[in-house]
């Protein structure tokens, strides 16, 4: 895993890996977005909740060099696949975002026992939320309807132990408020379909997370 910083991306050793989460573990307020794209959404978040940590991470660092390099205190980005995250971050997150997901990130939603469930479900601290923004156009490419998309979704979620409410449809101008880069292309693109799944993390103190595996899919 990297952290980028403009045109600086430096491996994190698993020392420094360990520095990092013991302080922002912390912290109350921990907001995890997965394939967080150009950053913006994580820009807006920090500056709008300065007592808010929020860290993106895409598997992707091309379209990350100006919003890092512009990051407030409060936000990190990192470059990684979200399907195999180091160990180090389990249980970081009080809040988890999805933001119109494609390609691993998307099918990683959409098949059972997949990976990148795993995940999610090892990033959030007991009752985090979970929220997840599916656009239409992706989930057709994927080979389902917007609602057996979002049905199927909402499913997979519950099994990796979140309780997730019915998909709701997000209407264009719902998409134009919301301060994410493909929100904004959808809302003036010619397929503005979209849902938002909202859900919060259900641990059972039965459960160990040690259990759990990582796993370590390539992209
Ligand atoms: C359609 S873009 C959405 C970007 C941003 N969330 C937004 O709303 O503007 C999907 C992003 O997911 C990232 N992505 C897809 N699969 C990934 C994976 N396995 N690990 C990390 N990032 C991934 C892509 O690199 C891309 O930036």
């Amino acid at each position: 895993m990297e952290r980028i910083c403009g045109r600086r991306c430096q491996e994190i050793t698993t020392d420094e890996l360990d520095a990092l989460v013991t302080h922002i573990a912390d912290l109350p307020d921990v907001l995890i977005d997965l394939g967080t794209g150009d950053g913006r959404f994580v820009l807006h978040t920090a500056r709008a909740h300065p007592a808010r940590y929020v860290i993106g991470i895409d598997a992707c660092r091309d379209n990350l060099y100006e919003a890092s390099r512009r990051a407030p205190a409060n936000a990190l980005f990192l470059i990684a696949n979200i399907c195999s995250l180091p160990e180090e971050l389990a249980g970081l997150a009080s809040a988890i975002t999805i933001n119109f997901p494609w390609g691993t990130l998307l099918t990683g939603l959409l098949e059972e026992g997949s990976p990148l469930l795993t995940s999610l479900a090892r990033l959030a601290r007991p009752g985090a939320t979970l929220e997840i923004r599916l656009n239409g156009g992706a989930l057709i490419e994927a080979g389902y309807s917007l609602e057996a998309g979002g049905d199927q979704v909402r499913r997979l979620a519950r099994q990796a132990g979140f309780r997730v409410a019915a998909p709701q449809p997000l209407a264009a101008g719902d998409l134009r408020a919301y301060p994410t880069t493909w929100a904004k292309r959808l809302a003036f693109g010619r397929d503005p379909r979209a849902l938002y799944l909202a859900g919060r993390y259900h641990f059972e103190e039965s459960e160990e997370r040690t259990k759990i595996p990582w796993h370590a899919h390539s992209r």
